[in-house]
């Protein structure tokens, strides 16, 4: 059983709840991009996270934000964390992104709206998560692709559950055992 976070901005009633899952490509170094931006072309990568991903909500970094370069991730709920005002916010369909500096709020806002939270980078928010995280889908790109930003070290309460080749990349699946 996949265990769930409950989340209340003030500590008492819980509204919600909602699976907090990581989701992130990494090269053979657990690099996850360089210069800001991802040096790798896998569609088998991309159109996974999209069927992971799609009627779900993603949490991203305002920097990951910014490396969309105005594309709309369509059919999901996307919450970024930033303390300033978002640009391109405008050519998603109305309700659909929501910006907040405070996690517990951006939670709640995916929690309102979906099962899953997708945490899906970058470097920041993968750390921020990581303690929180119930699972984790993993894309090991094969080589060194000289990034100079990384996954965080997996603790060692995931467990390895899958790992199995897949269109480019090798797939693996953890999971969070320490509520199981
Ligand atoms: N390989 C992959 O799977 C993958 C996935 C995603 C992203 N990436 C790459 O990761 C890179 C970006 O990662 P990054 O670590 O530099 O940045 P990031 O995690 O995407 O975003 C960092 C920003 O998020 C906001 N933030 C972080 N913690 C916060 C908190 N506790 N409360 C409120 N806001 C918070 C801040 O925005 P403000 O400064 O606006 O306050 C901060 O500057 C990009 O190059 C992207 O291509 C790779």
């Amino acid at each position: 059983m996949i265990c769930k976070r409950l989340f209340s901005s003030d500590g008492g009633e819980v509204q919600s709840v909602i699976r907090v899952s990581m989701i992130a490509a990494v090269d053979s170094r657990m690099g996850l991009s360089a210069q800001g931006r991802i040096p790798w072309d896998v569609p088998g990568d991309r159109a996974f996270f999209r069927s992971r991903t799609y009627g779900q909500s993603v949490l991203m970094g305002r920097r990951t934000f910014e490396s969309l370069a105005g594309r709309v991730l369509e059919g999901r709920w996307c919450a970024v964390l930033s303390h300033r005002a978002l640009e391109g916010a405008s050519r998603w369909p109305a309700g659909t992104l929501y910006s907040s500096p405070g996690l517990e709020a951006a939670l709640e806002w995916c929690a309102a709206r979906a099962d899953i939270v997708y945490v899906s980078g970058g470097s920041e928010i993968y750390r921020l998560m990581m303690a929180r995280a119930d699972e984790l889908w993993l894309s090991r790109i094969e080589g060194d692709f000289g990034c100079d930003l990384f996954f965080p070290e997996i603790p060692g309460c995931f467990a390895l559950e899958l790992s199995e080749p897949r269109d480019g990349f090798m797939l693996e699946y953890w999971k969070n055992m320490s509520e199981a």
